[in-house]
C-alpha cells in the first residue's frame, strides 16, 4: 500500500481550547507523520471558499462565521489509509453520536463546534491541500 495524504484543520474552537499539542499527539500515536503544518486565520471569504460545497446549507452562514473567528491549524497528514485513519480518530460530525475515544467526543461541545476538520475522499484530500498549500511546502519538509 502506498501512502495517502490528507488535509486535516484544528478548527478555531481547538485553539482556544489549546488541544493543537493534544491533537498533533493523537495523530502521531495513530501513525500519521504531520508532513507539513500552518496556523492561518481565514476571512469570511475565504472560510465560505473552503467550505462552499455546504453553500446550500442551512448552516453555512454560521459554519463561516465561526470557522472566521479565529486562527486555524491546517496540515497534511502522510501515511498508509491517512483519509479514512484521520476520520475515524476524528469521530462523528456530532459529538453527540462520537464513539469513545475519539477526538469530537473528548472535546466538541455541539455539531458546528466540533474542534478538527478532515478531508473525506481522495479528491477532497487533493484540492483542500491545494487550498493551503504548495507542493513545495509538503517536498520541503519531507526532503
Ligand atoms: P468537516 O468537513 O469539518 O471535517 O466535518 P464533517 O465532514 O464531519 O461534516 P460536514 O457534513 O462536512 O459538515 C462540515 C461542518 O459544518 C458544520 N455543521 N454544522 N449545524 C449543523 O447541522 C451542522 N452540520 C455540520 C460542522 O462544523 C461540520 O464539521
Ligand atoms: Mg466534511
Amino acid at each position: 500500500m502506498t501512502a495517502q495524504h490528507t488535509l486535516a484543520m484544528i478548527k478555531p474552537d481547538g485553539v482556544r481550547k489549546r488541544l493543537v499539542g493534544e491533537i498533533i499527539g493523537r495523530y502521531e500515536k495513530a501513525g500519521l507523520q504531520v508532513a507539513t503544518m500552518k496556523m492561518f486565520h481565514m476571512t469570511k471569504r475565504e472560510a465560505e471558499s473552503f467550505y462552499k460545497v455546504h453553500s446550500d446549507k442551512s448552516f453555512f452562514d454560521s459554519l463561516t462565521d465561526f470557522m472566521s473567528s479565529g486562527p486555524i491549524i491546517a496540515l497534511v497528514l502522510r501515511g498508509e489509509n491517512a483519509i479514512s485513519k484521520n476520520r475515524e480518530l476524528m469521530g462523528a460530525t456530532n459529538p453527540k453520536e462520537a464513539v469513545e475515544g475519539t477526538i469530537r467526543k473528548a472535546f466538541a461541545s455541539d455539531i458546528e463546534k466540533n474542534i478538527v476538520h478532515g478531508s473525506d475522499a481522495p479528491e477532497t484530500a487533493e484540492k483542500e491541500i491545494r487550498f493551503f498549500f504548495s507542493d513545495l511546502d509538503i517536498l520541503r519538509s519531507n526532503p
